[in-house]
């Protein structure tokens, strides 16, 4: 898999005209042909699959249109509630009802009350007033729907429908948005063939099934000493150190979702999350303190030399650095407990800059599944990961 370009295959752009893995864009999933390649150059077949950072269940689909069981973790309520429900198995019976149901939203959407907007911070720059009061009246149509698994369903295509009504432009970590006066002609005609069209595309990809359903779990994967079983193969691609915040990216879904109800509960979550500095996880991060002793002596000098670069953030990355790897740290050892001999880990995971100094992540993470008990920690890289030539995202292998 050496691969120095920037090859588009090996990321979520690569998913998004493959069936359910394109439902919805989640900019740091990976590639579905990356699982595929990892799972085809295991030289035993995968009985039990391990994946710890779930995210859009790229892992997962894989697996499950393999046959092969897997469960999956993620702190995100929001995620593990959407990689259960882009991973099951619908019988015909709900695929039709998905389609009646559709059909009867966009007859009389006219006739719905619209719910309660968002409490998203400043959600007029987000949607114009016509199509939130579209979206407000779509989410009360899908929530007046018995049935849990056809509901669902239509939450994806909400999902999906919100984004593309909204001013926010996905293109660069820190979201943009458009002049709003550049989307301003909407009425509910526009909004229903819109869903409509989201509609059809989820309902054609729901009747494919998966062979085998993956158990997903809504739970933090630095504690997994306790699960109770013997997994053969963990593959993943956990939170690089670039300061991402999926809690960020994903609030406008979550918010409309109810999975979040105030900035405050957003940053509770992104403190948990590995790499989550969103919000109040700024303080937390600066009075935080390493005292696990389970970081290498040349982490420790990187992150020195990090806080004394000539910026006001110096001393605060430094922080992020060392708490991002501490809490990989203890995650690979909860990974190790659960593990069968002979198992294999493969992680895909991205290196980092900070004002001149590499955080060598592929280096680090090789280091610290060795100190985790793992045998035979061995790296490569996959791609370069944009035109600085310094930035590469690795595979990452060790055997328990
Ligand atoms: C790079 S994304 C995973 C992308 C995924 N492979 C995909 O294709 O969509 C990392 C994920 O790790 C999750 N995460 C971060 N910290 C976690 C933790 N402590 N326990 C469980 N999941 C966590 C985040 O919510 C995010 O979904």
């Amino acid at each position: 898999m050496e691969k120095s370009k920037q090859n588009a295959q090996y990321t979520f752009k690569y998913n998004k005209s493959l069936g359910r893995h394109g439902w919805l864009r989640l900019t740091p999933a990976y590639s579905v042909k990356i699982v595929q390649q990892i799972i085809e150059n295991l030289d035993y077949k995968p009985q039990n699959v391990l994946e710890p950072f779930s995210g859009s269940g790229t892992t997962e689909l894989v697996c499950a249109n393999l046959g092969i069981p897997s469960v999956a973790y993620d702190i995100n309520p929001f995620l593990a509630w959407f990689a259960e429900t882009k991973t099951k198995q619908y019988v015909a019976e709900i695929t039709q009802e998905f389609t009646d149901t559709t059909e009867n939203i966009i007859e009389n959407i006219g006739a719905f009350n619209p719910c309660e907007y968002p409490p998203i911070y400043r959600i007029e720059r987000w949607w114009g007033a016509k199509q939130l009061d579209f979206l407000a009246r779509l989410k009360s149509a899908i929530l007046d729907i018995d049935n849990a698994s056809v509901r669902d369903l239509h939450k994806i295509a909400f999902c999906r429908t919100l984004i593309s009504l909204s001013n926010a432009a996905f293109n660069h970590v820190s979201t943009s948005f458009k002049d709003s006066t550049e989307n301003s002609y909407f009425d509910d005609s526009i909004g229903i063939e819109m869903y409509d069209s989201v509609c059809h595309t989820i309902a054609e990809t729901a009747k494919i099934q998966p062979i085998v359903e993956p158990i997903i779990i809504n739970a933090n994967s630095m504690n997994l000493d306790s699960c109770g079983a013997c997994f053969d193969t963990v593959i993943t691609s956990p939170p690089y150190p670039n300061r991402i915040s999926y809690i960020r990216e994903l609030r406008p879904y979550m918010y409309w979702l109810d999975y979040l109800s105030s900035s405050d509960a957003a940053s509770a979550l992104d403190w948990e999350t590995i790499g989550g500095t969103w919000g109040s996880a700024t303080s937390k991060l600066s009075s935080w303190k390493y005292k696990s002793g389970l970081l290498p002596e040349y982490l420790l000098d990187i992150a020195d030399n990090i806080s004394k670069a000539d910026n006001k953030s110096a001393e605060l990355m430094a922080q992020y650095v060392l708490k991002y790897f501490d809490d990989i740290a203890k995650h690979l050892r909860s990974v190790y407990e659960c593990m069968c001999d002979g198992g294999t880990v493969h992680y895909i995971v991205g290196n980092s800059n900070f004002y001149g100094n590499t955080v060598p992540s592929e280096k680090i993470y090789s280091d610290l599944l060795v100190a985790a008990g793992f045998q035979n920690a061995s790296y490569q890289i996959v791609r370069k990961r944009n035109c600085n030539k310094e930035l590469f995202e690795f595979l990452i292998t060790a055997k328990k």
